[in-house]
């Protein structure tokens, strides 16, 4: 990550942002440094309107705080307007195919960002809408958690450590969180783990993904129960243990599997051998569930930056897929000349 002001790509490869195994790490690199140079410029005051005049519409199949808000500011952010398309706000999901939605909204719209119950959903309204579709999150992935957590990463390496040699552990399910973190600590050279029971563990295909990451980029990745891989952890990282996709199996029986095994608190950090550990997650967080307040709001704790992170990842990508990059790239370095 050299130069702040020059990305590799600065048009994407792809019209959708659909999933991080659709670009390679230089692309991804660009996303983070798009990301990082438009939140320096904001913090310090500067103003952008390289979206000015555009429309992102935000569909949503089910609730959301970060992904909702930080979209609805970031588009604000670059001089655009974003429409909360709620649940049950239009005929998504009533008598309208998500195709001829997709054709309508690209219509009028310049972007649309969606949060889907099925996967199939978001390949679906990619492959009818003509304007950029970005992924708010599906029961496959997460790509917007990725790139803000692969920020919110980078933003807190260990000292002197370079990053392809940082240890990141997942507590817990696989949840499509946790699939995304696999993805993009590999894809960056990291190693993964992802520590919970077997039965909880990313499956093959997510494995293979991983792997093959891997074998490109160095790193490791590996799913176990055994509490000694917690051990040189950079960060420790978890989710929720009975989640948005899962409705049919009760409480009591995640509870049985993950507790308290599962539970990242001080004796779970201990493990990692690391004092300076850092411990994240994506939130909405059941406190003391799957985490104690103590680590929560510990010193240790950087989930909050990585919730604000969602509004940094959130500008970069509306600038990057709505194809002002470079002229968002060329107003922040003209600016900062003057
Ligand atoms: N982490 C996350 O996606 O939060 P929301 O569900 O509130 O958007």
């Amino acid at each position: 990550m050299d130069n702040p002001y020059v990305l590799s790509h600065v048009v994407p490869t792809r019209k959708d942002y659909i999933s991080t195994t659709d670009f390679d790490q230089v692309e991804m690199l660009d996303m983070v440094k798009l990301s990082r140079a438009i939140r320096s410029y904001i913090k310090a005051g500067g103003t952008l309107e390289t979206l000015y005049h555009k429309n992102l519409a935000m569909i949503f199949e089910q609730k959301s705080t970060r992904t909702r808000v930080s979209f609805e500011v970031g588009m604000e952010q670059l001089g655009g307007h974003a429409l909360n398309l709620a649940p049950g706000a239009i005929q998504l999901g009533g008598h309208e195919t998500i195709g001829d939605t997709a054709m309508v909204v690209s219509r009028m719209c310049d972007i649309i960002m969606a949060r889907v119950d099925r996967h199939e959903s978001i390949i679906k309204l990619a492959a009818q809408s003509s304007v950029p579709v970005i992924n708010g999150m599906s029961d496959y992935n997460h790509p917007t958690q990725e790139l803000g957590d692969i920020i919110t990463i980078f933003d807190h390496l260990p000292e002197g450590k370079p990053w392809n040699q940082v240890k990141v552990v997942f507590v817990g399910d696989c949840t499509q969180v946790c699939a995304s973190l696999m993805m993009i600590t590999t894809k960056m050279g990291m190693n993964f783990v992802q520590y919970g029971p077997p039965s909880k563990w990313l499956s093959d295909d997510y494995l293979q993904i991983g792997r093959a990451n891997t074998q490109t980029y160095g790193g490791s990745v590996y799913v176990t129960d055994n509490p000694e891989r917690i051990q040189g952890a950079d960060f420790v990282y978890t989710d929720v243990w009975y989640g948005l996709y899962d409705k049919e199996t009760p409480k009591e029986v995640y509870m049985r599997e993950f507790y308290p095994k599962y539970q990242v608190n001080a004796e779970l950090m201990a493990l990692t051998g690391n004092p300076n550990a850092k411990f994240m997650h994506c939130l909405p967080a059941n406190r003391n569930e799957e985490v104690t307040d103590e680590i929560l709001d510990g010193p240790n704790s950087i989930a909050w930056d990585q919730a604000e992170n969602r509004l940094t990842a959130q500008r970069g990508l509306l600038a990057y897929f709505g194809g002002v990059a470079e002229a968002t790239l060329d107003k922040i370095k003209r600016q900062e000349e003057e």
